[in-house]
């Protein structure tokens, strides 16, 4: 079904799914506050260049035109291609498997260049599956006593979800600053969710540093579209980015954790927020 805004901007309903696995970072509680601003901002493309298990993209119940999510880390992207061209034969290939601290370890130890497309995206997804909060580093397993992490019963309707929603979906795998050009037009959206101050290295040694910051700042300041960014609300961000626009929110890192810990976050962008 279409729904047309004021400004003639078509959007298309679609069917809101959760990320296939959890990620440091992911943006299930803050989903609730981010997507209802998204919604209100006409946009005919719609672009995430820091893209990680889509926590945002994958829960908004609207759609524009055209879609493209971008990570440098080629192994998330593999992993979304693969759902995307051969999504039963990777439910195949996930159906036998049992949640296992040995088979975790000996995914961890294996070497994604020794391995075919499909079974990187296999490791990939039950890597990340089964590590302890959704650490991206440093991972170990995970045992979660409520149900396990990993269950195939449960991953493959994921996949075939998955599957759906990534149809017609541009997927790229480039530094943000090429994705960014790249796609940047007067009616482009793109929402930014880089990798927290502080935690510059917690996705790839060579991904991300501390000077990209100011070099995002540079780059969203010369932009054509509008931009919405979500980051660790710190001193150093705020006036690294003073030029736009900041507004605070309240929410809870949940890594390992029921509840969380309180923290602040704040959401920038090249449009007032607070009028939204
Ligand atoms: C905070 S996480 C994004 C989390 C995501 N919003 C979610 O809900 O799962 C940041 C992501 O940026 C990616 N990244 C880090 N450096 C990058 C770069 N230079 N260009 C593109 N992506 C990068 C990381 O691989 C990671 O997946």
């Amino acid at each position: 079904m279409r729904t047309k805004s004021i400004q003639n901007i078509v959007n298309f309903e679609v069917k809101p799914i959760n990320p296939i696995a959890p990620y440091l970072g992911g943006k299930r509680l803050l989903a609730k506050t981010i997507i209802p601003l998204i919604d209100k901002i006409p946009h005919n493309i719609y672009c995430e260049p820091f893209i990680g298990m889509g926590g945002i993209f994958f829960r908004r119940t609207k759609k524009p035109k055209c879609e493209a999510v971008n990570d440098i880390n080629s192994e998330i992207v593999n992993m979304f291609r693969m759902v995307e061209r051969f999504p039963d034969y990777l439910a195949d290939m996930l159906r036998f498997k049992i949640c296992s601290r040995a088979e975790f370890k000996r995914m961890l130890a294996t070497p994604p260049l020794l391995l075919t497309e499909l079974e990187r995206a296999v490791r990939y997804l039950y890597i990340q599956k089964n590590a302890f909060g959704g650490k991206t580093f440093s991972q170990v397993f995970g045992v979660a006593l409520e149900r396990t992490r990993f269950d195939s019963e449960r991953i493959i309707p994921q996949i075939h979800m998955l599957h759906k929603r990534l149809a017609g979906v541009y997927v790229e795998c480039l530094p943000y600053q090429e994705f960014i050009k790249r796609y940047d037009r007067p009616d482009t959206l793109f929402y930014l969710d880089p990798p927290y101050w502080g935690c510059e290295s917690f996705y790839g040694k060579d991904f991300f540093s501390r000077a990209d910051f100011g070099e995002l700042a540079k780059l969203l300041k010369g932009i054509k579209g509008k931009f919405i960014m979500s980051i660790n609300d710190v001193p150093e961000i705020r006036a690294i980015f003073k030029g736009f626009h900041q507004k605070e929110v309240n929410t809870r890192y949940t890594a390992g954790t029921q509840s969380g810990k309180k923290a602040a976050e704040l959401l920038i962008g090249n449009i007032d927020l607070s009028l939204l």
